[in-house]
């Protein structure tokens, strides 16, 4: 594996692999990686005769109040992952190839970004998309993907791409979690080990919805209480928003449509540190109980 800092240099790779015919794939990460990471690496390289992965902790995307400084790094240990898992080219830009000091560009996407996280983190998806959009330009990549545990940010880079017509397909792939549950984050190191046991019920709360929607219910509102339910029974867990919507434009409706696929999200605090999860359910076209006779 190559690791490449600069912006032009990976432009000039990924031209001459194009030249070459090569159809590449970019996995955007602020490192320290994780399995959830690595997942989508592996992916890429099935999809994908050359693989970039992207490091880059993106100022943008935080806010002045939030970790930017403290987020977790260790390029070493990101390096070898990354050699393990068939990456080709580790993309690793210092902040000021990426935003130079005459910088001045901002891009600013409507809808998806304004409610929850994006009520919660006001500046964070412009961030995010600028970024996402830089990283797409430098790379020249055909396929780009992303998690599906960061669910919104997913629904802001397919809205960027569509809008702006940009030539990338787009592969979204399924939450890896720890094996009690919790979603893997790179934030999960900021938990202790009691912490991240009790962080299982953000996991075990989405489980109890899943359970009720297959038993029948229906209403948002219900559906919602079930969660809220489950995650006030640790106390150490303070809830930012808990939402079930229509999983493709984030919409709300009282009561959910058989067929109608919807997404719940949380967001919460375990003590200092933020966690956020999700997950799609397809509302059941009939509702059939399983009787045992
Ligand atoms: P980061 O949090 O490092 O995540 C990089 C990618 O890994 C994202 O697409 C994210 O959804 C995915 N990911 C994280 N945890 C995962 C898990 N447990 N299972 C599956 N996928 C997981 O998201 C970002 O960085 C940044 O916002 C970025 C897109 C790189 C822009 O700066």
């Amino acid at each position: 594996m190559k690791v490449i800092t600069t912006p032009e240099e990976m432009q000039a790779i990924s031209q001459q692999n194009k030249f070459e015919g090569k159809k590449i794939a970019v996995v955007p990460t602020m490192g320290f990686l994780h399995n959830g990471h690595l997942t989508l690496v592996k992916k890429a390289k099935e999809v994908a005769d050359i693989v970039i992965t992207t490091l880059f902790v993106n100022p943008k995307q935080f806010a002045p109040n939030e970790d930017f400084e403290r987020y977790p790094r260790d390029f070493e240990r990101d390096k070898k992952l990354l050699t393990e898992s068939g990456c080709d080219y580790l993309f690793s830009p210092d902040i000021s190839s990426i935003y130079p000091i005459d910088f001045a560009t901002s891009i600013s996407i409507g809808g998806v970004t304004k409610v929850f996280e994006g009520e919660s983190r006001p500046t964070h998806f412009d961030g995010v998309a600028l970024v996402v959009l830089k990283l797409f330009n430098i790379t020249l990549a055909d396929i780009g993907l992303f998690g599906q545990k960061d669910y919104q940010q997913t629904l802001v880079i397919k809205k960027l791409v569509k809008d702006l017509n940009l030539n990338i397909k787009l592969l979204i792939t399924p939450t890896v979690r720890e094996a009690n549950g919790l979603a893997m984050s790179s934030r999960n190191r900021y938990l202790t080990d009691e912490e991240k046991n009790k962080a299982s019920i953000i996991f075990l709360s989405l489980e109890e919805a899943k359970n009720a929607i297959a038993h029948g219910e229906r209403r948002r509102k219900m559906i919602n209480s079930v969660v809220i339910s489950t995650l006030r029974s640790v106390p150490e867990i303070k809830i930012d928003y808990v939402a079930t919507v229509k999983s493709e434009n984030l919409e709300l409706a009282d009561e959910f449509l058989p067929g109608e696929e919807v997404v719940i999200l949380i967001a919460c605090f375990m003590n200092q540190t933020r966690l956020i999860d999700n997950t799609i359910i397809k509302i059941p076209t009939a509702f059939t109980e399983n009787f045992i006779e």
